[in-house]
């Protein structure tokens, strides 16, 4: 941990209120694979993360994304490149959902590394920030059983579609991909066998505004 960097990062609190339609968003949302290397702010990674999987009810905890019967499988990774959030150093994050709230688990920029565990997708390393989305099955497994797996697939997708709408709506943009190695990105990011890694989404500015059709 760098000695400017505290140990945990609180977020500033996301808004519920934006100047893009949803509608809009859903028609101007395209995966982008060209980003500029400008960094994002804290405050557009904050409503990232809480359109993947923040509480968007304090009361209930309730999150924006739905899961089967609340077992909530899903684990939020943040790959941070060098300057890619502004006030963020490089490194790996743990998104702490009921604090909205960041842990570094790891410090330096392995963009590359985690491109390269992708089949050398380059706007990996391009974007300024990779969120990584892994599963721990067996909290849905616990309830479900054999169909837990497919109920875990099912909510990554609910989770990626969230990262697509909000990225559009703030102005960037994102691709998710799901060609890569599974051993290989759990290497990257430092994690025991029991996460899977189910969806890598770059994001940052599009190089060029993508064209609705
Ligand atoms: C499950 C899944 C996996 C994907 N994996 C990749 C990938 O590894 N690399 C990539 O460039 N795009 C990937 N994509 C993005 C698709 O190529 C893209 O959604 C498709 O071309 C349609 O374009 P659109 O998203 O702009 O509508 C993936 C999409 C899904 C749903």
């Amino acid at each position: 941990m760098s000695i400017n960097q505290p140990a945990q990062i609180y977020l500033p609190p996301p808004s519920q209120k934006g100047s893009v339609s949803l509608e809009e968003a859903i028609a101007k949302r395209r995966s982008v694979r060209d980003f500029t290397p400008e960094s994002i702010s804290q405050l557009q990674l904050s409503q990232i993360l809480w359109a993947t999987q923040g509480i968007s009810n304090t009361r209930g905890k309730c999150r924006t994304v739905p899961s089967a019967g609340a077992t909530y499988p899903l684990e939020i990774f943040v790959v941070c490149g060098r300057n890619g959030v502004e006030g963020i150093s490089d490194g790996i994050y743990h998104y702490n959902i009921d604090s909205h709230s960041l842990t570094r688990h790891y410090e330096g920029d392995v963009r590359l590394e985690l491109a390269r565990a992708a089949l050398d997708q380059e706007f990996i390393y391009q974007a300024p920030v990779d969120i990584v989305i892994c599963a721990l099955y067996e909290r849905t497994a616990m309830r479900y059983g054999d169909r837990g797996e497919r109920y875990v697939h099912i909510e990554v997708g609910h989770a990626g579609q969230n990262i697509y709408l909000q990225a559009t709506a703030l102005g960037l943009a994102t691709v998710a991909i799901g060609a890569f190695y599974d051993e290989s990105v759990r290497e990257v990011l430092r994690l025991d066998k029991r996460y899977k890694p189910l969806y890598i989404m770059p994001v940052g500015r599009p190089a060029s505004q993508p064209k609705i059709n």
